[in-house]
């Protein structure tokens, strides 16, 4: 299959098309920035080049729209409202209608948990955005699953993350990997191609949990770091010596429907974290190779 990457050089975009280009799908990647691997095709330009996008379309089987300005650029308030509206809102609109011109009927959108968050700039705009999904979607028929990841830099992104720790501190909490949320996209283009979705989906991703749902609702109950010992009790201190810290309770997203539908498995879990860390120290592991 011939797949559109919007935003296609950024951390999701890179995960995503050295998978395709692996499998033998031909990932288009569309972005203002120059990738930073050579695997699959670049087209250098904006989204909101409307001619450019439609031509980017051309003989698409699937479009995968990431481009968006998200947590990170609203929290160092690197980007301004006028920046998000742009790119987030008129540039998801102007997919949608690109894709209606071309023809094209299945797409996966790249939505956000931070829809609840939708007081802030950019859940707003995330809101808005699945907004349009579902107008399209009854208004033109076009297929199209959103998905919904929490947050997913990479611990490799050094303009984010000085060290695996600094990586690990915020995992910590709840999250999840950016190959389980590559895995939950090519899941999706894969559905969408093998059958036709008559209502647009609206799933979660989240990462692996070894905590189970009785663990977070006794959390602690018998003193703090007790949850966690029971399931890592072994890598109690190495957590603490990396400033971690055992007894925070972590968030969990319901992701019932996105296993139902896609057959999505997150592979990626805390104990995976302690281990890598265990093994590779603050540094952590080496970079993937693209
Ligand atoms: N990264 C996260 O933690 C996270 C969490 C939940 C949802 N999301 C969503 O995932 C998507 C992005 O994820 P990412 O981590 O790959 O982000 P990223 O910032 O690494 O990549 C975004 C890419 O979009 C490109 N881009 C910017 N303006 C563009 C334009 N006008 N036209 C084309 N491309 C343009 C950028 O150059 C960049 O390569 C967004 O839709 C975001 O809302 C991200």
């Amino acid at each position: 299959m011939r797949i559109l990457l919007t935003g296609g050089s950024g951390d999701l975009g890179q995960v995503l098309s050295t998978e395709l280009d692996s499998r033998g799908d031909i990932p288009l990647r569309l972005d203002v920035r120059t990738p930073m691997d050579d695997r699959g095709l670049y087209v250098e330009g904006s989204i909101l080049d409307r001619p450019l996008l439609k031509q980017s379309m051309e003989g698409i089987d699937c479009v995968v729209h990431i481009a968006a300005w998200h947590g990170i650029h609203e929290f160092r308030q690197e980007k301004d409202v006028y920046n998000f509206w742009d790119l987030n809102v008129t540039g998801t609109f102007y997919v949608l209608q690109a894709a209606v011109e071309t023809g094209i009927q299945k797409i996966v959108h790249i939505s956000s948990e931070s829809v609840q968050d939708w007081s802030g700039i950019y859940g707003h705009t995330k809101v808005l955005g699945e907004e349009m999904v579902r107008a399209y979607a009854k208004r033109h028929g076009v297929e199209i699953i959103t998905l919904r990841p929490r947050a997913f830099i990479p611990y490799w992104n050094k303009t984010v993350y000085q060290s695996f720790v600094e990586w690990a501190k915020w995992f910590w909490s709840g999250a999840v990997h950016i190959n389980d949320v590559s895995q939950a996209v090519i899941q999706s283009i894969d559905l969408l191609a093998r059958q036709s979705i008559s209502a647009p989906l609206t799933l979660n991703v989240d990462g692996a949990y070894e905590y189970t749902a009785e663990d977070l609702s006794t959390w602690d109950i018998n003193g703090a770091s007790t949850t966690f010992k029971k399931h890592y009790g072994e890598y109690y201190d190495m957590a603490v010596n990396y400033g971690l810290d055992p007894a925070e309770k972590p968030t969990i997203l319901d992701i019932t429907e996105t296993r139902q539908w896609l057959g999505y498995e997150p592979r990626y879990s805390l104990r995976n974290l302690l281990m890598e860390l265990e093994q590779f120290g603050a540094e952590g592991p080496p970079m993937p190779t693209f």
